[in-house]
């Protein structure tokens, strides 16, 4: 079956808007385009009521108050108002963070924040497919901790965290729970009321919505959770992040957010499971020396991750220019540093140089999959047999011998 290029597989990066998204969309840029704040007239009111709809829509895909759903411009800042909210807020209780190893750096980068500003931070390590141990986290909880960051899944090789169980031991030792749920969200299902989860941070464009909006979940009730804002203005989202409300993507994100738990709710996980299962198998069948980074077990169901021996990967990148991939995060992708998600794992430097990311989506096809598999089975042993690197015996480099944190800057 023909298949149109290029073929989009980076969904981790971000996903296409929705169709159906757009359309819900449009006529808040033009026919109602109030002011959400505007309570004295209708533009105002009808603005007002297709945001507390959104939020009722994102609050039931992952089980929340719509008073406990706050909107912000994406995940980066959910994350940045979480942490440096939730912290600096409990400053008197105790100064202790835990997070891990293998965070997005909108996690990392607001932890390393508060290094700065006293507070001492814990990331934990994971074992080999990426997971961290609850005996780690256990004994790392002291007195002191006020905050656990754990995210719901990775970006880079799609492992689950056991958010449930990482929830249960931080309200039973009244730790404050955040999780960065920018990947997991419409992919698998998630219930803060059952993962005892206090904050969430939440993006529209990772799942079919639009791009520059996002949201922070903050539980409401005992025992209360505060946080200090991180910027002030007009007080709006209950003080947590002033700002005219960006309607039309406020609006998209809840269509966004409706369409995914229709998702949950039918078997379209399990045909993304399916194609990306499609995409492993047919690699391993037609292409020698592969690995997968991670774990098959406890993974998203579109993520795949596959170090292929001897190629690097950006090389690989060029030669199957026709399919969208990305080799480690692409938000991170603009340093060639080995990703700090793989060495976490313990994967040796060859393979971490080797490592390209798949990311399935709604809208691609098995006929996408095979032509992919297809092309990777022609380059794969092409690029092999012109690497002069893969011959270590006769003359060439190791690339497992290579620094590359000093041979490139
Ligand atoms: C796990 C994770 N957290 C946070 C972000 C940042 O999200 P946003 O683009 O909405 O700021 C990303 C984006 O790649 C991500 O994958």
């Amino acid at each position: 079956m023909a298949v149109a290029l290029p073929i989009y597989l980076d969904n981790h990066a971000t996903t296409p808007c929705d169709p159906r998204v757009l359309e819900a969309m449009v006529p808040y840029f033009t026919e109602h385009f109030g002011n959400a704040a505007s309570r004295s007239h209708a533009f105002g009111y009808r603005a007002n009521a297709a945001v507390e709809k959104a939020r009722t829509q994102l609050g039931q895909l992952v089980g929340a108050d719509p008073k406990e759903i706050l909107w912000t411009s994406g995940a980066t800042e959910s994350n940045n108002i979480a942490l440096l909210g939730t912290a600096r807020a409990r400053r008197k209780r105790g100064t202790h963070v835990i997070t891990v190893a293998t965070e997005h750096k909108a996690v990392l980068d607001p932890c390393s924040q508060l290094e700065k500003e006293g507070f001492r931070v814990t990331r934990l390590p994971v074992d080999a497919g990426g997971r961290i141990r609850l005996e780690d986290l256990e004994d790392e909880i002291g007195p002191d901790t006020i905050l656990v960051s754990v995210m719901a899944a990775n970006n880079e090789i799609g492992t689950l965290q056991p958010l449930a169980e990482i929830g249960h031991l931080c309200r039973e030792r009244g730790v404050v729970f955040h999780t960065d749920a920018a990947q997991a969200t419409g992919k698998i299902p998630l219930d803060v009321q059952e993962m005892h989860i206090d904050l969430m941070s939440l993006s529209g464009h990772k799942f079919y919505g639009p791009k520059g909006i996002g949201a922070l979940y903050v539980r409401r009730g005992r025992p209360w959770l505060k946080l200090d804002p991180v910027m002030y203005g007009g007080g709006h989202e209950r003080g947590l992040r002033s700002g005219t409300l960006p309607v039309p993507l406020i609006v998209g994100m809840g269509h966004a957010a409706a369409l995914c738990a229709e998702e949950i709710d039918s078997n379209a996980l399990q045909e993304l499971a399916r194609l990306r299962d499609r995409l492993w198998a047919g690699i391993r069948e037609r292409i020698t020396d592969v690995a997968v980074n991670g774990t098959m077990d406890h993974r998203l169901p579109n993520n795949l991750n596959v170090s292929f021996h001897g190629v690097e990967a950006e090389a690989l990148m060029m030669a199957i220019r026709e399919v969208a991939c990305s080799s480690g995060s692409a938000c991170t992708s603009a340093t060639l540093e080995p990703s700090h998600v793989l060495r976490a794992l313990g994967v040796d430097g060859e393979a971490t140089h080797t490592a390209v990311r798949f990311g399935v989506g709604r809208f691609n096809t098995e006929a996408e999959i095979d032509w992919v598999v297809n092309h990777l089975a022609e380059k794969v042993p092409m690029l092999r047999a012109m690497n002069p690197l893969n011959e270590p015996g006769e003359g060439g480099t190791d690339l497992r011998t290579i620094r590359w944190s000093d041979s490139l800057s």
